[in-house]
C-alpha cells in the first residue's frame, strides 16, 4: 500500500503564524507537526510515501524529509496548485498512486494510543473498498460526522452538519482501494467549492464498500489547526513524553523499531543531529540495542 500525506492548505485559522511558514511544519512540542502523521503511516508499514503541499511550501518539506532513504522509506513530492479539497489529493497524486491501494493522512492530525499498530497494519492490507475511522468528540459539527446503526453499519455520513446525528467524527486518516482516483475525478465541488472527502466516502458507502472502524477512549486523536488545539497538542505530547521517557511521533524511532533501519544507521542519524535532547533520545535507543 502507498501513502499520501496532505500538508497544503492556507492555514488561515493560524494566521499570522502561518503567513510565512506552512502549518504542518510548525512545532508540536519538540518536532515538526508532520512527523506525527508520517509516523502513523510508517507504523502501518507503509514505506512508499507522497507528500502533497502548496507550490510555495513544498521545497521546505523536501529540505526536512529528503528522499526518505535515511529512514528506510521513499518520499516523493507533488504540489497541489490550489486547495481544491481533500479529495483532490487523489487527483494530484494519481500518477504516484498508480492504481494501487492507498492511505491518506492529514498533515495536522495526531493519533496516538495503545493497540494502534496492529489495527493499522491490518487495515493497510485492504485491497477492496474503503476504511475510515470514527472517534467520539464534543464538537462533531466541526468534522465529517458518521452515524452508525445498532449493527455498526453506516446510517449516515455528513460533512460539518449543523445538527450532527452522532458525536462520531471521521478522522483525517483514510484507506482506499485502487478505484479512488477515478472516483475523486468524478466528484462535483460542494457548496464551499471543494471536492469533499466526505463525498468520496459517500460514494464508497453507496457501493456498499465503506467500513468504519471505531476508536475509543484508549486512543488520543488531536488536530492542530487552531492556536488552542496547537497548544493542547504540544502540551499533550510533552506530558506523555516527560512521564514515559518515550517519544510520540518520532519517525527515526518508528523506522528503527519496524526494522526499516538498523542501530548503526540510527546512531549516525543522532550524530548528524548534534547535541539536543532529540538526538540524545535516538542515541540512547541505539545504545539499548547494543
Ligand atoms: O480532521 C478531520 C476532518 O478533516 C474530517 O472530519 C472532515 O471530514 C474533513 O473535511 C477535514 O475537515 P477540516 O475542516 O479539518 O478540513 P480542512 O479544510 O481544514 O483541511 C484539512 C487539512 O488539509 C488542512 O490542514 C489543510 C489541508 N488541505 C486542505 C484542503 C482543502 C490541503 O492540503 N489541501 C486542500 O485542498
Amino acid at each position: 500500500m502507498k501513502g499520501l500525506i496532505l500538508a497544503g492548505g492556507k492555514g488561515t485559522r493560524l494566521h499570522p503564524v502561518t503567513k510565512a511558514v506552512s502549518k504542518q511544519l510548525l512545532p508540536v512540542y519538540n518536532k515538526p507537526m508532520v512527523y506525527y502523521p508520517l509516523s502513523v503511516l510508517m507504523l502501518a508499514g507503509i514505506r512508499d510515501l507522497l507528500v502533497i503541499s502548496t507550490p510555495e511550501d513544498l521545497p521546505a518539506y523536501e529540505r526536512l524529509l529528503g528522499d526518505g532513504r535515511q529512514w528506510g522509506v521513499s518520499f516523493s513530492y507533488v504540489a497541489q496548485p490550489t486547495p481544491r479539497g481533500l479529495a483532490d489529493a487523489f487527483i494530484v497524486g494519481e500518477e504516484f498512486i498508480d492504481k494501487q491501494p492507498v492511505a491518506m493522512i492529514l498533515g495536522d492530525n495526531l493519533l496516538y494510543g495503545q493497540g494502534l499498530q496492529p489495527m493499522l497494519q491490518e487495515v493497510a492490507t485492504l485491497t477492496k473498498g474503503a476504511c475510515v475511522f470514527a472517534y467520539p468528540v464534543r464538537d462533531p459539527e466541526r468534522y465529517g460526522v458518521v452515524e452508525l446503526d445498532g449493527h455498526g453499519n453506516v446510517a449516515s455520513l455528513e460533512e460539518k452538519p449543523a445538527r450532527p446525528r452522532s458525536n462520531l467524527a471521521v478522522m483525517g486518516l483514510y484507506f482506499y482501494d485502487s478505484a479512488v482516483s477515478e472516483i475523486a475525478r468524478n466528484l462535483k465541488p460542494s457548496a464551499r467549492g471543494e471536492i469533499e472527502i466526505t463525498d468520496l466516502n459517500r460514494e464508497y458507502l453507496r457501493r456498499g464498500q465503506l467500513r468504519v472502524q471505531r476508536l475509543g477512549r484508549g486512543a488520543a486523536w488531536l488536530d492542530a489547526g487552531t492556536p488552542e488545539s496547537l497548544l493542547q497538542a504540544a502540551m499533550y505530547v510533552q506530558a506523555v513524553e516527560e512521564r514515559q521517557g518515550l517519544m510520540i511521533g518520532c519517525p527515526e524511532e518508528v523506522a528503527y523499531r519496524k526494522q526499516f533501519i538498523g542501530s548503526g544507521e540510527l546512531r549516525s542519524l543522532a550524530d548528524r543531529m548534534g547535541p539536543g535532547s532529540y538526538a540524545t533520545y535516538l542515541r540512547q535507543l541505539a545504545e539499548e540495542a547494543g
